[in-house]
């Protein structure tokens, strides 16, 4: 069957040799330290379900292992190993959830040096914090799991007190684990890269599909179609799309309100490939045109993201893009009067926070907002400094500006207008790349998109 959108991506095949890769990596980092890391319980939804499961991050990255309730631990020193504690093969249960890797799968699969059933975590994890000064750990929602891997370090620490140095650190896995995953190696960029194309393309979907009288949700509809019908997992994150003053709520999600000519609409939605997110979002007029004022802050943003764009550059620092962005909605807004004194006096007294309240961009990749610090350990004139971006680095470039109806001493003619513009952007050895770039977000495009869609009946079908 012909599919009428873009390519149908398969998953990702399994190579085991990259998590190899990758976990050679982190023991560099590691030393002769130990490293905890775990694919929580499945999530509770209702009654006796559960939600569709996700791997963590962190896990997904170093082993490729996609199962819940297991527990990794990477042990360093001069011949560093893998250990897994995974839930034991079980026919009963494998007949209603699928099959398991089990511990001998652990090993034979997953490269695991020694595998275990999940239950015998307690007995051995001791073990393997005897010969570790620190131990890194991301505390996480899993109290119960919190709780075990503190007994078992008091243990060890306590044993070896009386023999010689004890584990006496139990350190954060971010800064190790964020580092070596904020440069994105070639499959990850794939990876990414898909995600960006399956969204990129259910956004210009949804622009030709939305029309007044229609819900919020049925838009959230057509970009979740296409995300499932091209090969992702679904979104990235709950969609958020925005008609009208919606557009004004930053995390607006409820998207049941029902859509009018007139009024912008503001889709924030990203697809999860091979679970590598992307982030897109749009905002164009339910109409066939924009309004004046909607075009004035429209084009006002579109100016700021596209500067912001240019300034990610390798070995710029994380925040510049963002002051780029900042310093064009200043000047835009002093422009259109809605801010008054000079730009470093605004900058100062941070008068646009009424307008702009959040940061122009992230770290994306594996997890949305992805888990790498923004800053360094460096410091200049007592602040510290942020990351330099490098080639591989994947960020979001997001400017917005929005006048919630609710907002005093603000000309009518902007009430209720909400707009934001967001692309994926990979930092490269030369400059730049979008990732996004075939999501429509020039003018002329959207308007002609929305001509031809409200003229061609397209919205019906
Ligand atoms: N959609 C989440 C974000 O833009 O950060
Ligand atoms: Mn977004
Ligand atoms: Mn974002």
């Amino acid at each position: 069957m012909p599919n009428r959108f873009g390519e149908v991506f398969p998953p990702p095949a399994f190579d085991p040799e990259r998590y190899a890769r990758r976990r050679r990596q982190a023991f560099k980092q590691l030393g002769d330290d130990v490293m905890i890391l775990y694919n929580p319980p499945e999530a509770h939804r209702t009654h006796d379900l559960y939600y569709r499961y996700r791997p963590d991050s962190d896990v997904y990255y170093l082993t490729g292992f996609e199962e819940p309730d297991a527990v990794i631990v990477l042990v360093g020193g001069a011949a560093p190993r893998l250990a897994m504690f995974v839930r034991p093969r079980d026919p009963e249960r494998e007949t209603w959830d699928g099959a398991r890797a089990g511990v001998e799968g652990a090993k034979a699969l997953y490269g695991a040096d020694e595998a275990f059933p999940i239950d015998a975590l307690d007995t051995r994890i001791g073990g393997y914090l005897e010969a570790a000064q620190t131990l890194y750990f991301k505390f996480g929602r899993d109290e119960r799991l919190n709780q075990r891997v503190i007994a078992a370090f008091r243990a060890a620490a306590h044993r070896r007190h009386r023999q010689g140095p004890a584990p006496s650190i139990i350190r954060d896995t971010l800064p190790l684990l964020g580092r070596l995953r904020l440069v994105k190696d070639a499959d990850e960029i794939e990876r990414m890269r898909r995600a960006a194309d399956i969204a990129a393309e259910a956004h210009l979907w949804a622009m030709q599909r939305a029309a007044p009288g229609q819900y919020e949700f049925q838009i959230e509809a057509e970009l979740e179609y296409v995300f499932r019908k091209r090969g992702a997992l679904g979104s990235s994150y709950t969609s958020i799309v925005g008609g009208g003053a919606n557009a004004t709520v930053l995390h607006y999600n409820a998207n049941n309100s029902l859509l009018r000519d007139g009024e912008l609409l503001l889709i924030d939605a990203g697809a999860e490939y091979g679970y590598y997110a992307s982030d897109i979002t749009r905002t164009f007029p339910l109409g066939k045109r924009f309004t004046p004022a909607q075009r004035e802050i429209y084009e006002l943003v579109l100016a700021a993201q596209k500067a912001a764009i240019a300034a990610v550059q390798p070995g710029a620092r994380f925040d510049e893009y963002h002051q780029v962005a900042l310093e064009t909605l200043i000047e835009g807004l002093r422009d259109l009067k809605l801010l008054t004194g000079s730009l470093d006096e605004i900058k100062e007294k941070k008068t646009y926070l009424r307008f702009y309240m959040h940061r122009a961009g992230h770290w994306l990749g594996s997890d949305v907002h992805d888990a790498c610090a923004y800053f360094t350990s460096e410091t200049e004139n007592g602040s510290f400094l942020y990351e330099k971006l490098r080639p591989g680095c994947v960020v979001t470039v997001e400017p917005g500006l929005y006048f919630a109806p609710s907002l005093k001493g603000m000309p009518k003619r902007y009430a209720g207008i909400g707009v934001r513009i967001e692309d994926d952007v990979l930092v490269t050895r030369a400059g730049n790349e979008i990732l996004t770039a075939a999501a429509p977000k020039e003018v002329e495009e959207i308007e002609a998109i929305r001509h031809a869609a409200l003229s061609d009946g397209v919205c019906a079908r």
